[in-house]
Formats: structure tokens, sequence, C-alpha cells
């Protein structure tokens, strides 16, 4: 279920990098926190398309043409532009002068330390040809939280150590200007961890092949919770079942709002005589009942390109006023030259 935010004068920032179909874990993750925090929230939501090419710069189109669609994934899902801006990260110069003045605020030897950032270089296979770029992106991501002056970030567990540094950063700048120029941010994870893939491995990702996209058919629906993992040992329906680790059970915890009915489908489970076609049946009607509507108004926005460009660029220019004052009054407090208009 969704987290809650007890501050209510918090600024949210949060972002995705367009690399793909947002799927059920970024909803689990962050989406639907999102939603339910950008009443009486003042939230900002960021197309991370720059930080995305850090590691995908020879395919700068794929990037490009998924800013599109991660918008109309926004949209679906409720993010409304009324209360929410949304806005595109390369659009925004402010957000790499403040990054460029960030830079001296870390040492490489803490860039490399960054578990995150360890981790993916290892996934990635980068070996020692590491983008210069994307071993810098947690002090990227720092300017972005920054420019917005953001308190509260809703992201991933693995983005943890990224919402450190860029305290860390912002400490460091507060202290050499000698006052708290610059909040520090506190991440907001969701309690129930991140969403197992459909195949039980730890994480949904798309490059693994074990995703249900937002945008997934009835039909894909289907398929996907046909072929979800369950426990290994429960081979007759008479048999007591695992619930732990069950990832349709994991499902239904994240997903169904009857949690009185998940209750006691486990207890059941657990005794034995509850079969996983039966579990899997009650996970399916909850997946289809909740991505269908977004499925709905995904299309219908997908019918008005014009209208979602127009949506990003309200934001997009909203946004650049904010991230340019932002900038301004770190150039003030550093005291940089300034030329006059
Ligand atoms: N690193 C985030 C991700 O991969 C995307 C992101 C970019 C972000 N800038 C941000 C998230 C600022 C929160 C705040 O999902």
């Amino acid at each position: 279920m969704p987290a809650t935010s007890t501050d209510p004068g918090a600024v949210i920032l949060t972002g995705d990098r367009p690399t793909g179909p947002l799927h059920l874990g970024h909803y689990c993750g962050s989406l639907r926190n999102r939603v339910a925090l950008q009443h009486g929230h003042d939230q900002f939501v960021l197309i991370a398309d720059a930080q995305a090419l850090t590691d995908n710069a020879d395919d700068s189109g794929h990037i490009t043409r998924h800013v599109h669609e991660v918008a109309l994934d926004y949209l679906a899902v409720g993010i409304d532009p009324e209360l929410t801006t949304i806005c595109v990260q390369s659009a925004l110069p402010a957000l790499c002068e403040l990054t460029q003045l960030f830079l001296n605020l870390v040492t490489v030897a803490r860039l490399e330390r960054n578990p995150t950032i360890k981790e993916e270089i290892q996934v990635r296979g980068f070996g020692r040809d590491i983008p210069a770029g994307f071993l810098c992106y947690p002090v990227a991501q720092a300017a972005d939280i920054a420019a917005f002056r953001a308190t509260l970030v809703p992201v991933g567990a693995d983005q943890a150590p990224i919402i450190e540094q860029t305290n860390e950063i912002v400490r460091r700048l507060n202290r050499q200007v000698g006052h708290t120029l610059l909040p520090e941010a506190r991440a907001l994870i969701p309690e129930s961890g991140r969403l197992a893939g459909v195949d039980g491995r730890a994480k949904m990702s798309k490059s693994q092949g074990n995703a249900l996209a937002l945008s997934a058919t009835d039909d894909a629906i289907r398929a996907a919770v046909r072929r979800m993992y369950t426990d290994p040992d429960h081979l007759r329906v008479t048999d007591p079942g695992r619930v732990e680790g069950n990832v349709v059970f994991t499902y239904l915890d994240a997903f169904d709002p009857d949690r009185d009915t998940v209750h006691e489908l486990k207890a059941h489970y657990r005794r034995g005589g509850l079969g996983d076609t039966a579990v899997k049946r009650r996970l399916e009607t909850v997946l289809l009942d909740l991505l269908a509507p977004i499925r709905e108004r995904r299309t219908a926005w997908a019918d008005r390109p014009d209208d979602v460009r127009d949506i990003l660029r309200d934001g997009t220019r909203r946004a650049r006023g904010v991230t340019q004052a932002t900038l301004e009054a770190v150039k003030d407090a550093l005291g940089l030259y300034r030329v006059g208009r």
C-alpha cells in the first residue's frame, strides 16, 4: 500500500529514466506513492533522459522516443499535471550547471564507493570502461534534487545511497557558505520493499524479461500470472504450501485491496487444500482490475499527443524557473563573478 508523507510542507521530486515502458515494479515502488502524495504537496516528476544517456550514449533515439511513453505511463496511472509538475531533464540547463559545481564537492573515490553504482557497473559489465557520466550520475541526481529544493524523494530502496550522497554534497555546500542554503532530502522508500519479478527473482526488470508493463494487455497479464513462480514443493492441492517467497502471494500483498481475503487465502494455502490455480485466479482478477483503467487512460492520452507535448512543455517551463532560481542562489552564495546582463 502507498507510503504516506508525515511532512505536509515537503517538496517532492522523483524521476525515471526513459529506457522502456514503466512496469508494476515502478508502480509498487514509486508511482502510486506519487499519485497519493500529489494531493497537498508540491510535487515534481522528472523524466530523466539525460541520466538515461549515461549508459545509453549510442542509443539516444530510443531514449527520446521513451520520453513520450513514460509521460503516457504517468498520466495513465493518475499523475495529474494540474497537481504535479512533469518535466524533461535535458531541457533544464540549470541542472547541468549545478552538476558542474557539485562535482567539485565529491571525490572520485567517494563516487566509486557508492554501492548502487558499484552494483550497476557490475550488472552492465562496464569493466574498466565506465563512462565518466555514468560514474558521476549520482552527482547529477544530487543536482536534480537540490535544484528543486526537494525534501522528500520517493524512490526504490536501491536509490537510498544516492540520496545519502546528495545530502553529503548539500551539507558540504551549506558548511562552505555558512548557512542552510539548500535543504537535505529524505528518501521515501516503500515498506513493502521492491517487487519481485514474475519469475521469483528479486527484482522486476524489463532487461531480465520478468516484468509486467503497466500497458500490458489482458492476455499478457494472464500469461504472466500463469507462469508465475509459486512454491516448487507444493505439488498436490492437499499439500501445505509456502507463502514466503511465493510470488503470487507477494503480488496479492502488494496489490489486492481486500486484505482480509488475502489473509484467509494465506492461511488456507499454508494449511493445505488450496491449489495454485485458485490463488492465481484471484491474482489475475486483481491485476486485471488494477491495470484495465490504467490502460484505458493510457490509450486515451495516446490519442492526444499534442496535449501530452503541451503538458511536458508547460511543466518543463515551470521547472526551468524553479531550478534556475536555485542555481542563481548557489552562484550568489559561492560569490561567483557576475558579468551583468
Ligand atoms: N535514478 C533514478 C532512477 O533510475 C531516476 C532519477 C533521476 C531520479 N533523477 C532523479 C529519481 C531525482 C529521484 C530524484 O530511477
